[in-house]
């Protein structure tokens, strides 16, 4: 089991009378990528405050690994909201001047801040004046600051708002980069698309509460890989399909679905083309065997109650 980093606990959260917080409870760990999903005024800039130590809980506490009860963690990257710079300062001085806030050593500076702009693909306006900047490049600069001083702990907050297809693409897959290198990420995100695309883990906020909690990756390993599968039969076929499923050892039902079912199999070897094998063999024969990432669809349509907001 790796280790757990942030653990919070019925985290209440007021401004004057509205309850933007409403016993926040969850946890996350090492490596993983959670994304929090949930529609606008749900509470997810609230909470990324919140465990980042811009605002206090009103009730309910947050800690951090390694960390104090309800402070944020040393090694802390954050993107909150809209970026901010100052508008006449050069992207290359901003970073500059962060760098030194940031207490890397001046030798260090330049190179590191090389860096960040090539990994956020701003090279070529590093020159440029933060008023001069499209809305993507200031999404990207933002980004950028997060990185440089190159954070165990990354949380984003809306982070591919305003940029260009292109765009999006990069910073998902710059995140999923971090992730593979062992930090920590957190993003908020009203898109599911890009939930589902980044993110090991999902957490849905509705009017400030956390009303569904899932896991995007099955639980695998490289020696017992598990796969998520969605099964299609014809309607009539469904009973004896589930039936059939659940003879099948390393087979576990997800969900029931009127043609067919999510399953997740863990063959001993093999593939999923074992458990298609093993239904023909029971005379079922399905019109459709997919690999799906999760259910996050469904649970986010059953928790939201609204209409799936597309991402690009
Ligand atoms: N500074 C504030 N003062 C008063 N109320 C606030 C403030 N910030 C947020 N709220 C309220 O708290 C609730 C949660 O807002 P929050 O910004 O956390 O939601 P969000 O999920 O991030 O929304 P969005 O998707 O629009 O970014 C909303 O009802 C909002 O109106
Ligand atoms: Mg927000």
């Amino acid at each position: 089991m790796s280790a757990t980093i942030l653990e919070t606990s019925s985290i209440t959260k007021y401004y004057g009378k509205t309850k933007a917080l409403d016993g926040i409870s969850l946890q996350l760990k090492k490596g993983q990528v959670l994304g929090i999903l949930g529609p606008n005024g749900s509470g997810k800039t609230t909470f990324l405050s919140v465990i980042l130590g811009v605002l206090r809980p009103y009730s309910g506490w947050y800690r951090w690994v390694d960390g104090d009860v309800n402070s944020a963690p040393a090694s802390i990257g954050a993107l909150l909201e809209k970026p901010c710079f100052l508008p006449g300062n050069r992207l290359q001085t901003q970073l500059y001047d962060m760098a030194i806030l940031h207490k890397i050593p001046a030798r260090h500076r330049a190179m590191r801040i090389k860096e960040v702009l090539t990994e956020t693909g701003l090279e070529d306006v590093a020159t440029k004046k933060f008023s001069a900047l499209s809305l993507g490049m200031k999404q990207r600069a933002a980004i950028a600051m997060a990185l440089l001083s190159r954070p165990d702990i990354l949380i984003l907050d809306e982070p591919t708002n305003g940029l260009d297809p292109q765009g999006i693409i990069d910073i998902r897959q710059l995140i999923r980069q971090l992730a593979a290198t062992g930090k920590t990420v957190i993003l908020a995100s009203h898109i599911l698309d890009e939930v589902e695309k980044v993110c090991t883990h999902a957490a849905f906020f509705k009017k400030g509460v956390l009303a569904g909690f899932e896991s995007l990756v099955p639980e695998s390993t490289e020696d017992n890989p598990v796969y998520r599968l969605l099964l299609e039969v014809p309607y009539t076929e469904t009973g004896k399909l589930l039936e059939c499923l659940g003879l099948n050892p390393n087979c576990v039902l997800l969900e029931k679905m009127p043609n067919g079912a999510v399953v997740d199999f863990e063959p001993s070897e093999g593939g999923p083309e074992l458990l298609n094998k093993f239904l023909a063999e029971n005379n079922i024969m399905l019109s459709g065997l997919t690999k799906v990432k999760s259910g996050i669809e469904q649970s986010f349509m059953k928790i939201t109650g609204e209409q799936q907001q597309h991402g690009h």
